[in-house]
């Protein structure tokens, strides 16, 4: 089996079958991680640069392992120390990096399309790891890893995306990659929270109502306010949102069954998080942290072409 595609750019251009090849190699390599030597020669004579441009706990360290985990010899680069803060343009820095002889690059950046632009200059693969408000494509993929070992399976699964979906990339590629694979989707939100076309567009349920949404789902995949990325007012205040859409354990005992709590991190403990949530048995939140590595280094492997 070979992937439809270079680059990992985003979920949208995927076909199913890539999505299923990089469910079944991450599930192989889940297995390399359960053993006492958790390291492979796969990515042996592969040079990857960890480019990012914007702050990340756990998807850098994420790849990071998982490129050292398959073998691969890795460079790291932060933007802030850099000559970015000098006014050198991203296309020059990148193929600076590139004339050391580097295969592939993971990316992050501030800018939606960063990674589609230097695809479209650049030789090497590019994996992006998130982009602006646009897609974080193996947030999405190990995400549906989690829900699968969790549920058995992706199709009907009824999944809720629950908070800031406006400004969430890890909400639209979890929207595209569940939609390929026969999830039944609602986002749930403040009405200011949910763009208006993504009924339309997407073809997912919309709802404003906590309750309800969690009465009907299986998992409900939380994701954080991210404040930085607002510049104008679109709730009151963040213990107002608490108050309406904070999953609380309360809340969690009223409903009529028990469902599965997951959050991309990092969590606002006590906006769209309780504690007690966060850290019960019903939150598959670090099974997700764990199951990352394993989908990264799938996603490596494959887009390096050893392979074949
Ligand atoms: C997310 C991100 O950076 O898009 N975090 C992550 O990668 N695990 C979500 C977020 O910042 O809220």
């Amino acid at each position: 089996m070979k992937l439809s595609t270079k680059h990992l750019l985003g979920i949208k251009d995927l076909t199913v079958e890539d999505v299923n090849l990089f469910l079944d190699t991450a599930a192989q390599f889940k297995e390399v991680l359960q053993r006492p030597v958790k390291k492979v020669p796969s990515l042996r004579d592969v040079t990857i640069v960890n480019l990012f441009f914007e702050n990340s706990t756990r998807t850098r360290i994420s790849f990071e392992l998982a490129e050292k985990r398959l073998s691969a010899d890795t460079i790291n680069f932060t933007a802030s120390g850099s000559s970015v803060s000098k006014g050198e343009t991203l296309l020059d820095t990148v193929n600076n990096i590139l004339s050391m002889k580097v295969d592939m690059v993971v990316m992050r950046h501030s800018a939606s399309g960063a990674p589609h632009f230097l695809a479209q200059h650049i030789p090497a693969a590019i994996v992006n790891a998130g982009d602006g408000v646009n897609e974080h494509p193996t947030q999405g993929l190990l995400d549906a890893f989690s829900i699968k070992e969790k549920m058995g399976t992706l199709k009907g699964v009824k999944v809720a995306i629950i908070g800031d979906i406006m400004h969430s990339r890890v909400a639209m590629s979890n929207i595209y990659l569940l939609k390929k694979m026969g999830t039944e989707i609602t986002v749930c939100g403040p009405p200011t929270l949910i763009p208006k076309y993504l009924k339309e567009a997407f073809d997912v349920n919309v709802s404003y109502n906590l309750t309800q949404t969690l009465n009907w789902c299986d998992v409900a995949n939380v994701l954080r306010i991210q404040l930085e990325r607002q510049n104008q007012v679109l709730f009151s205040s963040l213990r107002e949102y608490n108050l309406s859409y904070g999953i609380s354990r309360r809340l969690l005992e009223s409903l009529n069954k028990d469902i599965v709590i997951m959050h991309p991190g990092p969590i606002n403990r006590g906006v769209e998080l309780d504690s007690d949530v966060a850290d019960s048995g019903q939150s598959i939140i670090l099974q997700q942290v764990e199951n990352g590595v394993a989908v990264r280094m799938a996603v490596l492997y494959l887009l390096s072409n050893k392979n074949n």
